[in-house]
């Protein structure tokens, strides 16, 4: 794992951008594996910025996203195609077409997730998948359990996870309680993984997912299985990792 430390939320979004906006430039027709949450908005907010200035083209990129709540209409403000389309399909010359992003109203949920996972692999996998991370090691929405599940599936949110989304919503009341996220199959099966974590209340999972045992119990921590993985964070979020004697 390559581990870049940056002083601050900026360096890493700046930092996170470059390494999408490298995988563009070198292979303008790649699978983006994207994903949400205030993580990202900095990456985000740069890689519209260089392509204003002409230093980058989505035009050939295909994007598939990591999740969606159940029951949000892509309409709906808090649902992850509406930060999709204003965080950056909006603002860049990507296909909407070859833009994917789970459907939070399907009426059949495993039809929707095995044509997820059909598309995904008939692409032959993401070529760079963009995680943030959970306070509880989520990535995606693959919660804290016993087992790692390795499709596309609707998940149940654990009311940490709702707790940590209620800023987003009117109350917590509102927070959907389930949604439908990639698996680790398909964001293991990216040939490159960029995970970004920011801030001091993701040192702990940053620090079990990178140096912690292999467990279900913290869904990041099976990234230290897969070869390629770059992990671009502040120093608030690598701070246990680097109190406990790590070297980043
Ligand atoms: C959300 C999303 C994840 C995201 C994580 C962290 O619930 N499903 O994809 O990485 O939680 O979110 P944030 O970046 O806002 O801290």
């Amino acid at each position: 794992m390559r581990i870049y430390c940056e002083k601050d939320y900026d360096a890493m979004s700046r930092r996170a951008a470059s390494v999408i906006a490298g995988e563009v430039i070198h292979n303008p027709a790649c699978l983006l594996g994207l994903a949400t949450g205030s993580t990202p908005e900095g990456a985000y907010k740069y890689l519209v910025d260089w392509y204003k200035q002409g230093l980058i083209s989505f035009k050939d990129v295909l994007s598939v996203n990591l999740d969606e709540y159940v029951g949000l209409a892509p309409s709906h403000d808090q649902s992850y195609r509406y930060f999709m389309q204003s965080n950056l399909f909006d603002h860049v010359d990507i296909d909407p077409a070859n833009t994917r992003v789970p459907d939070g109203l399907t009426r059949d949920a495993a039809a929707f997730c095995a044509d997820y996972d059909a598309y995904i692999r008939g692409c032959g996998y993401v070529d760079l998948q963009l995680l943030g991370i959970g306070r509880n090691g989520h990535i995606g929405f693959n919660e804290p359990g016993d087992h790692f599940v390795r499709e596309t599936h609707v998940v149940d949110l654990t009311e940490s996870t709702i707790d940590a989304n209620a800023r987003f919503f009117a109350s917590r009341n509102d927070v959907p309680k389930q949604a439908i996220s990639m698996g680790m199959g398909a964001i293991m099966g990216a040939k490159r993984i960029l995970l970004c974590a920011s801030g001091e209340d993701k040192a702990d999972a940053i620090c079990r997912s990178v140096s912690g045992p292999i467990t279900p119990g913290c869904p990041g921590s099976i990234l230290q299985l897969h070869p390629n993985v770059v992990l671009v964070a502040d120093e608030a979020a690598l701070s246990k990792l680097t109190a406990s004697g790590f070297k980043v």
